[in-house]
Protein backbone atom coordinates (compact mmCIF):
# COMPACT_ATOMS: atom_id res chain seq x y z
CA UNK A 1 0.00 0.00 0.00
CA UNK A 2 3.03 2.42 0.78
CA UNK A 3 4.90 1.34 -2.18
CA UNK A 4 1.19 1.89 -4.52
CA UNK A 5 0.84 5.06 -2.95
CA UNK A 6 4.59 6.16 -3.98
CA UNK A 7 3.48 5.26 -7.56
CA UNK A 8 0.82 7.78 -7.33
CA UNK A 9 2.97 10.33 -6.12
CA UNK A 10 5.50 10.08 -8.45
CA UNK A 11 3.73 10.09 -11.23
CA UNK A 12 2.08 12.90 -9.19
CA UNK A 13 4.94 14.24 -9.28
CA UNK A 14 6.29 14.41 -12.83
CA UNK A 15 2.78 15.36 -14.60
CA UNK A 16 1.59 18.33 -13.17
CA UNK A 17 -1.94 19.54 -14.69
CA UNK A 18 0.23 22.37 -16.55
CA UNK A 19 2.74 19.32 -18.13
CA UNK A 20 -0.18 17.18 -19.18
CA UNK A 21 -1.72 20.74 -21.12
CA UNK A 22 1.95 21.76 -22.34
CA UNK A 23 1.85 18.24 -23.79
CA UNK A 24 -1.31 18.12 -25.11
CA UNK A 25 -0.91 21.44 -26.95
CA UNK A 26 2.09 19.93 -28.04
CA UNK A 27 0.72 16.84 -29.70
CA UNK A 28 -2.42 19.41 -31.25
CA UNK A 29 0.33 21.31 -32.49
CA UNK A 30 2.54 18.46 -34.15
CA UNK A 31 -0.44 17.09 -35.71
CA UNK A 32 -1.95 20.08 -37.32
CA UNK A 33 1.43 20.89 -38.40
CA UNK A 34 1.72 17.32 -39.85
CA UNK A 35 -1.53 17.25 -41.41
CA UNK A 36 -0.70 20.85 -42.54
CA UNK A 37 2.55 19.99 -44.49
CA UNK A 38 1.28 16.67 -45.86
CA UNK A 39 -1.81 18.90 -47.22
CA UNK A 40 0.31 20.97 -48.59
CA UNK A 41 3.11 19.04 -50.48
CA UNK A 42 0.16 16.97 -52.09
CA UNK A 43 -2.51 18.56 -53.01
CA UNK A 44 -2.12 23.00 -52.27
CA UNK A 45 0.98 23.02 -54.88
CA UNK A 46 -0.88 22.05 -57.52
CA UNK A 47 -4.12 23.24 -56.91
CA UNK A 48 -3.44 26.16 -54.13
CA UNK A 49 -5.99 28.18 -54.13
CA UNK A 50 -8.98 25.43 -54.78
CA UNK A 51 -8.52 23.40 -51.14
CA UNK A 52 -10.24 23.45 -47.79
CA UNK A 53 -8.30 24.73 -45.27
CA UNK A 54 -9.92 23.73 -41.49
CA UNK A 55 -6.51 23.27 -40.35
CA UNK A 56 -4.61 26.39 -41.37
CA UNK A 57 -7.36 28.61 -40.23
CA UNK A 58 -7.49 27.07 -36.89
CA UNK A 59 -3.85 27.40 -36.38
CA UNK A 60 -4.69 31.31 -37.61
CA UNK A 61 -7.46 31.36 -34.92
CA UNK A 62 -4.86 30.48 -32.49
CA UNK A 63 -1.66 32.57 -33.57
CA UNK A 64 -3.94 35.60 -33.48
CA UNK A 65 -6.74 35.52 -31.32
CA UNK A 66 -9.72 35.70 -33.48
CA UNK A 67 -12.69 33.79 -34.90
CA UNK A 68 -13.35 33.05 -38.66
CA UNK A 69 -16.65 32.42 -40.18
CA UNK A 70 -17.69 28.81 -39.44
CA UNK A 71 -17.64 28.09 -42.60
CA UNK A 72 -14.67 29.58 -44.57
CA UNK A 73 -13.86 27.99 -47.52
CA UNK A 74 -11.37 30.52 -48.90
CA UNK A 75 -7.75 29.96 -48.70
CA UNK A 76 -6.77 31.75 -45.32
CA UNK A 77 -2.94 30.89 -45.75
CA UNK A 78 -0.25 30.01 -48.43
CA UNK A 79 1.90 26.96 -48.21
CA UNK A 80 4.86 29.15 -46.92
CA UNK A 81 2.70 30.39 -44.11
CA UNK A 82 1.82 34.07 -45.56
CA UNK A 83 -1.59 35.21 -44.55
CA UNK A 84 -4.37 35.69 -47.50
CA UNK A 85 -6.15 38.55 -46.17
CA UNK A 86 -9.77 38.45 -46.50
CA UNK A 87 -13.01 40.65 -44.66
CA UNK A 88 -12.88 38.22 -41.10
CA UNK A 89 -9.26 37.16 -40.86
CA UNK A 90 -7.55 40.27 -39.08
CA UNK A 91 -8.54 42.49 -35.99
CA UNK A 92 -8.60 46.02 -37.88
CA UNK A 93 -9.06 46.92 -34.21
CA UNK A 94 -5.85 45.72 -33.07
CA UNK A 95 -3.83 46.48 -36.14
CA UNK A 96 -4.96 50.16 -35.90
CA UNK A 97 -3.70 50.77 -32.80
CA UNK A 98 -0.28 48.99 -33.73
CA UNK A 99 0.55 51.25 -36.46
CA UNK A 100 -0.53 54.25 -34.88
CA UNK A 101 1.58 54.18 -32.04
CA UNK A 102 3.88 53.53 -34.68
CA UNK A 103 3.16 56.70 -36.56
CA UNK A 104 3.29 54.90 -40.02
CA UNK A 105 3.02 56.64 -43.12
CA UNK A 106 1.97 54.76 -46.37
CA UNK A 107 2.78 56.10 -49.71
CA UNK A 108 0.30 55.39 -52.32
CA UNK A 109 1.64 55.41 -56.07
CA UNK A 110 -0.48 56.23 -59.06
CA UNK A 111 0.08 56.99 -62.81
CA UNK A 112 -1.81 59.55 -64.51
CA UNK A 113 -0.41 59.45 -67.57
CA UNK A 114 -2.31 61.02 -70.53
CA UNK A 115 -6.43 60.92 -70.57
CA UNK A 116 -5.75 58.85 -67.66
CA UNK A 117 -6.23 61.96 -65.23
CA UNK A 118 -10.03 61.69 -65.61
CA UNK A 119 -9.78 59.09 -63.30
CA UNK A 120 -7.77 60.97 -60.71
CA UNK A 121 -11.06 62.92 -58.90
CA UNK A 122 -13.17 59.65 -58.02
CA UNK A 123 -9.42 57.93 -57.47
CA UNK A 124 -8.46 60.88 -54.72
CA UNK A 125 -12.45 61.23 -53.03
CA UNK A 126 -13.01 58.04 -52.87
CA UNK A 127 -9.38 56.69 -50.98
CA UNK A 128 -9.83 60.08 -48.82
CA UNK A 129 -12.87 57.63 -47.39
CA UNK A 130 -11.71 54.72 -47.39
CA UNK A 131 -8.12 54.25 -47.73
CA UNK A 132 -5.59 53.83 -44.53
CA UNK A 133 -8.39 55.94 -42.80
CA UNK A 134 -6.73 57.38 -39.15
CA UNK A 135 -3.17 57.12 -40.50
CA UNK A 136 -0.14 59.22 -42.43
CA UNK A 137 -0.49 59.12 -46.36
CA UNK A 138 0.78 60.54 -48.90
CA UNK A 139 -0.72 60.18 -52.46
CA UNK A 140 2.34 59.98 -55.13
CA UNK A 141 0.52 61.07 -58.37
CA UNK A 142 2.92 60.67 -61.41
CA UNK A 143 1.21 62.33 -64.02
CA UNK A 144 2.92 64.24 -67.56
CA UNK A 145 0.13 66.53 -67.17
CA UNK A 146 0.34 68.25 -63.76
CA UNK A 147 -2.24 71.34 -64.37
CA UNK A 148 -4.54 68.81 -64.44
CA UNK A 149 -4.66 66.88 -61.20
CA UNK A 150 -7.93 68.08 -59.30
CA UNK A 151 -7.81 69.69 -56.21
CA UNK A 152 -9.52 67.48 -53.70
CA UNK A 153 -10.12 67.91 -50.17
CA UNK A 154 -7.81 66.01 -47.78
CA UNK A 155 -8.10 65.12 -44.09
CA UNK A 156 -5.11 65.84 -42.01
CA UNK A 157 -2.32 64.01 -42.36
CA UNK A 158 -2.94 63.37 -45.76
CA UNK A 159 -0.92 65.15 -48.88
CA UNK A 160 -0.56 65.06 -52.58
CA UNK A 161 2.48 64.98 -54.28
CA UNK A 162 2.89 65.39 -57.70
CA UNK A 163 5.98 63.61 -59.70
CA UNK A 164 5.62 65.29 -63.07
CA UNK A 165 7.24 62.41 -65.37
CA UNK A 166 7.51 61.66 -69.24
CA UNK A 167 4.85 59.80 -71.51
CA UNK A 168 4.94 57.19 -73.94
CA UNK A 169 3.57 56.58 -77.51
CA UNK A 170 2.45 53.06 -76.42
CA UNK A 171 -0.13 52.20 -73.18
CA UNK A 172 2.70 48.86 -73.05
CA UNK A 173 5.14 50.79 -72.77
CA UNK A 174 3.67 53.21 -70.01
CA UNK A 175 2.55 50.43 -68.23
CA UNK A 176 5.76 48.68 -68.16
CA UNK A 177 8.09 52.26 -67.18
CA UNK A 178 5.56 52.22 -64.05
CA UNK A 179 8.41 50.39 -62.56
CA UNK A 180 11.53 52.35 -63.60
CA UNK A 181 9.27 55.57 -62.19
CA UNK A 182 8.50 53.67 -59.09
CA UNK A 183 12.18 52.24 -58.53
CA UNK A 184 14.02 55.60 -59.06
CA UNK A 185 11.52 57.69 -56.90
CA UNK A 186 11.85 54.83 -54.46
CA UNK A 187 15.93 55.55 -53.94
CA UNK A 188 15.61 59.41 -54.18
CA UNK A 189 12.18 60.18 -52.25
CA UNK A 190 10.19 57.65 -50.82
CA UNK A 191 12.74 55.83 -48.56
CA UNK A 192 13.01 59.73 -47.04
CA UNK A 193 9.39 60.42 -46.69
CA UNK A 194 7.08 56.75 -45.52
CA UNK A 195 7.74 53.79 -44.31
CA UNK A 196 5.45 51.32 -47.10
CA UNK A 197 4.76 52.08 -50.71
CA UNK A 198 1.47 50.88 -52.03
CA UNK A 199 1.34 50.72 -55.88
CA UNK A 200 -1.89 50.61 -58.02
CA UNK A 201 -4.15 50.94 -60.83
CA UNK A 202 -5.68 54.84 -61.09
CA UNK A 203 -8.84 53.32 -62.99
CA UNK A 204 -10.46 52.25 -60.17
CA UNK A 205 -12.39 53.46 -56.73
CA UNK A 206 -12.37 52.49 -53.69
CA UNK A 207 -15.58 51.05 -52.30
CA UNK A 208 -15.08 50.09 -48.76
CA UNK A 209 -11.55 49.89 -46.36
CA UNK A 210 -8.55 49.44 -47.28
CA UNK A 211 -6.32 49.64 -44.43
CA UNK A 212 -3.32 48.25 -42.93
CA UNK A 213 -4.18 45.17 -42.74
CA UNK A 214 -2.45 44.94 -46.58
CA UNK A 215 0.81 46.16 -44.92
CA UNK A 216 3.82 43.33 -44.83
CA UNK A 217 7.07 43.62 -45.76
CA UNK A 218 6.30 42.36 -49.47
CA UNK A 219 2.83 41.65 -50.42
CA UNK A 220 0.80 40.90 -53.72
CA UNK A 221 -2.88 40.59 -54.56
CA UNK A 222 -4.57 37.60 -56.64
CA UNK A 223 -6.09 38.27 -59.74
CA UNK A 224 -9.93 38.95 -59.60
CA UNK A 225 -9.76 36.58 -63.16
CA UNK A 226 -7.81 33.72 -61.38
CA UNK A 227 -8.22 33.25 -57.70
CA UNK A 228 -9.76 29.98 -58.20
CA UNK A 229 -7.91 28.85 -61.64
CA UNK A 230 -5.60 26.00 -61.62
CA UNK A 231 -1.76 26.56 -61.72
CA UNK A 232 -1.97 25.09 -66.11
CA UNK A 233 -4.30 28.21 -66.48
CA UNK A 234 -2.55 31.23 -65.32
CA UNK A 235 -1.60 33.95 -68.09
CA UNK A 236 1.98 33.64 -66.80
CA UNK A 237 4.78 34.52 -69.82
CA UNK A 238 5.45 30.85 -71.71
CA UNK A 239 7.83 32.03 -74.10
CA UNK A 240 11.48 30.79 -72.71
CA UNK A 241 12.63 33.80 -74.60
CA UNK A 242 11.93 36.47 -72.24
CA UNK A 243 12.45 37.06 -68.73
CA UNK A 244 9.03 36.92 -67.53
CA UNK A 245 8.86 33.28 -68.55
CA UNK A 246 7.48 30.79 -65.64
CA UNK A 247 7.73 27.22 -66.54
CA UNK A 248 4.29 25.58 -66.72
CA UNK A 249 5.31 23.32 -62.96
CA UNK A 250 6.20 26.72 -60.79
CA UNK A 251 4.24 29.22 -59.67
CA UNK A 252 1.71 29.54 -56.98
CA UNK A 253 -0.46 32.19 -57.81
CA UNK A 254 -2.07 34.71 -60.80
CA UNK A 255 -1.33 38.08 -58.87
CA UNK A 256 -2.54 41.56 -60.43
CA UNK A 257 -0.45 44.17 -61.67
CA UNK A 258 -2.54 46.70 -60.09
CA UNK A 259 -2.12 46.28 -56.42
CA UNK A 260 1.08 45.13 -55.08
CA UNK A 261 3.60 46.49 -52.32
CA UNK A 262 5.48 46.56 -49.07
CA UNK A 263 8.50 48.44 -47.35
CA UNK A 264 9.97 51.09 -49.89
CA UNK A 265 13.47 48.52 -49.62
CA UNK A 266 11.07 45.93 -50.67
CA UNK A 267 9.41 47.77 -53.56
CA UNK A 268 13.00 49.30 -54.33
CA UNK A 269 14.43 45.66 -54.70
CA UNK A 270 10.97 44.48 -57.15
CA UNK A 271 11.03 47.27 -59.54
CA UNK A 272 14.44 47.46 -59.95
CA UNK A 273 14.55 43.58 -61.19
CA UNK A 274 11.37 43.88 -63.00
CA UNK A 275 12.54 47.32 -64.97
CA UNK A 276 16.19 45.56 -65.61
CA UNK A 277 14.14 42.35 -66.93
CA UNK A 278 11.79 44.71 -68.90
CA UNK A 279 15.06 46.22 -70.28
CA UNK A 280 16.40 43.16 -71.40
CA UNK A 281 13.30 41.48 -73.20
CA UNK A 282 13.32 45.20 -74.99
CA UNK A 283 17.28 43.98 -76.13
CA UNK A 284 15.52 40.79 -77.56
CA UNK A 285 12.74 42.18 -79.01
CA UNK A 286 10.16 40.79 -76.89
CA UNK A 287 7.65 42.14 -75.04
CA UNK A 288 5.80 39.45 -72.47
CA UNK A 289 2.03 38.64 -72.70
CA UNK A 290 0.74 41.31 -69.80
CA UNK A 291 3.40 43.95 -69.86
CA UNK A 292 5.13 44.05 -66.06
CA UNK A 293 2.01 42.07 -64.69
CA UNK A 294 3.87 39.25 -66.23
CA UNK A 295 7.44 40.42 -64.89
CA UNK A 296 6.06 41.26 -61.49
CA UNK A 297 4.41 37.55 -61.46
CA UNK A 298 8.05 36.15 -62.45
CA UNK A 299 9.14 38.38 -59.57
CA UNK A 300 6.81 36.43 -57.03
CA UNK A 301 7.71 33.10 -58.03
CA UNK A 302 11.18 33.61 -56.58
CA UNK A 303 10.98 35.86 -53.92
CA UNK A 304 7.34 34.74 -51.87
CA UNK A 305 5.10 37.85 -50.76
CA UNK A 306 5.20 38.32 -46.94
CA UNK A 307 1.49 38.37 -47.19
CA UNK A 308 -1.26 38.24 -49.82
CA UNK A 309 -4.16 39.91 -50.67
CA UNK A 310 -7.83 38.28 -51.43
CA UNK A 311 -9.49 39.81 -54.86
CA UNK A 312 -11.58 42.14 -52.49
CA UNK A 313 -8.32 44.29 -52.88
CA UNK A 314 -8.81 44.80 -57.06
CA UNK A 315 -12.11 43.40 -57.88
CA UNK A 316 -13.56 43.75 -61.44
CA UNK A 317 -17.13 42.56 -61.69
CA UNK A 318 -16.35 41.58 -65.02
CA UNK A 319 -14.09 39.09 -64.04
CA UNK A 320 -15.84 37.26 -61.30
CA UNK A 321 -18.39 35.92 -58.84
CA UNK A 322 -19.01 38.73 -56.59
CA UNK A 323 -21.02 36.72 -54.44
CA UNK A 324 -17.86 34.92 -53.61
CA UNK A 325 -16.33 38.53 -51.51
CA UNK A 326 -18.23 39.79 -48.41
CA UNK A 327 -16.35 43.21 -49.64
CA UNK A 328 -15.39 44.76 -52.63
CA UNK A 329 -13.19 47.10 -51.49
CA UNK A 330 -10.94 48.42 -54.73
CA UNK A 331 -13.24 48.51 -58.03
CA UNK A 332 -12.07 48.37 -61.67
CA UNK A 333 -14.03 51.92 -63.52
CA UNK A 334 -15.48 50.71 -66.62
CA UNK A 335 -13.54 52.29 -69.78
CA UNK A 336 -13.83 52.66 -73.03
CA UNK A 337 -10.42 51.46 -74.12
CA UNK A 338 -10.22 52.87 -77.48
CA UNK A 339 -10.99 56.07 -76.01
CA UNK A 340 -8.19 56.30 -73.17
CA UNK A 341 -5.65 54.57 -74.27
CA UNK A 342 -2.84 56.32 -75.81
CA UNK A 343 -4.43 59.22 -75.93
C1 LIG B 1 -7.31 40.45 -67.81
C2 LIG B 1 -6.90 41.86 -67.44
C3 LIG B 1 -5.48 42.10 -67.93
C4 LIG B 1 -4.55 41.02 -67.46
C5 LIG B 1 -5.10 39.67 -67.83
C6 LIG B 1 -4.23 38.53 -67.36
O1 LIG B 1 -8.56 40.16 -67.27
O2 LIG B 1 -7.77 42.78 -68.03
O3 LIG B 1 -5.04 43.36 -67.52
O4 LIG B 1 -4.40 41.11 -66.07
O5 LIG B 1 -6.41 39.50 -67.31
O6 LIG B 1 -4.67 37.32 -67.92
MN1 LIG C 1 -6.48 49.05 -64.78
Amino acid sequence: MHKDQGKTGAVKGCFTKRHVYVMGCTTLLCFSVGYFWNTSNDIWLDTPTQVSNTMSNHILEDLLQIELPRRCDVLVMTPWFAPIVWEGTYNAEILNEQFRQRNVTVGLTVFAIKKYVIFLKKFLETAETYFMVGHRVNYYIFTDRPEEVPKVELKEGRNVVVLQVQNYPRWQEISMRRMEMINYFSQQQFINEVSYLVCVDVDMRFNDQVGVEILSNLFGTLHPGFYGAERQSFTYERRPASQAYVPRDEGDFYYAGGFFGGTVMEVYKLTKKCHEAIMVDKANGIEAIWQEESHLNKYFVYHKPTKILSPEYLWDDNLGRREILKKRRFLAVPKNHAAIRNK
